[in-house]
């Protein structure tokens, strides 16, 4: 076994919880998808709609991984079709990356959300770090399958479960990593965190700044 494939199953094991039930090997993105639907290895599923699997060609050179799906995502069943997805995909645009041709996925599968005060709307919450060690395996074995070229880290939850709680992407973002994960691994901002910006003008320059990073990551192909 060659010292990346043994350095890939040596994280997954130490993640892999004792009571898993499904075991993600590397095979078929389909078989991955419907094993993972059955996901019991957190609780999360119990309030989410459905597990949201990584969606993409399964020889994709560029892997994106987000954190969790967001309400919209839970509803479709897609990952990044919602107001998070919406930036990625004109951002990805303006790279000139084409998104059809990308792996796209989260360090959790399923929806994590508290209800609202007031209305109905379900309001997004950061995943535990045993929930993301729970939904590793199949993060892992997305990653086997893909193997692909360049994996990008989208804002702190992917960057720091996959590179290290120390990670800072406001220091190192754009930069290359070293990483056993892919030949080339990068952390950027996360979508959604443009989204958040005061006003108008940092808006466009979050999304410029988020545009420069995916034109490096581009140019690494
Ligand atoms: N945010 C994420 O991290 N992933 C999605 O799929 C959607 C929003």
């Amino acid at each position: 076994m060659n010292s990346l494939l043994k350095s890939q199953r040596i994280s997954a094991e130490r993640t892999r919880p004792q009571s898993r039930t499904s075991k993600p090997e590397p095979r078929s993105l389909a078989a991955l998808r419907r094993a993972a639907g059955d996901c019991r290895d957190c609780d999360l599923w119990k309030n989410a709609t459905q597990t949201v699997f990584g969606e993409g060609p399964s020889r994709a050179k560029v892997f994106l991984v987000g954190e969790q799906p967001g309400d919209q995502e839970d509803l479709a069943g897609h990952p990044f079709v919602g107001p998070a997805g919406k930036i990625l995909d004109e951002a990805l645009q303006q790279a000139g990356i084409d998104r059809t041709e990308v792996y796209v996925t989260n360090v959790v599968k399923h929806f994590k959300w508290a209800p609202a005060q007031r209305g109905k709307r379900r309001i997004h919450k950061k995943p535990r770090f045993t929930e993301i060690q729970a939904c590793r395996p199949w993060l892992d074995a997305e990653l086997q399958t893909v193997k692909p070229e360049v994996l990008v880290c989208l804002g702190a939850t992917a960057a720091q479960s996959l590179l290290g709680r120390e990670f800072s992407v406001t220091r190192h973002r754009g930069q290359l990593v070293e990483s056993p994960l892919a030949p080339k691994v990068v952390a950027t901002v996360h979508p959604s965190s443009i989204l958040r910006a005061p006003d108008a003008a940092a808006r466009q320059s979050q999304m410029q700044e988020f545009v420069r990073d995916l034109t490096r990551i581009a140019a690494l192909l």
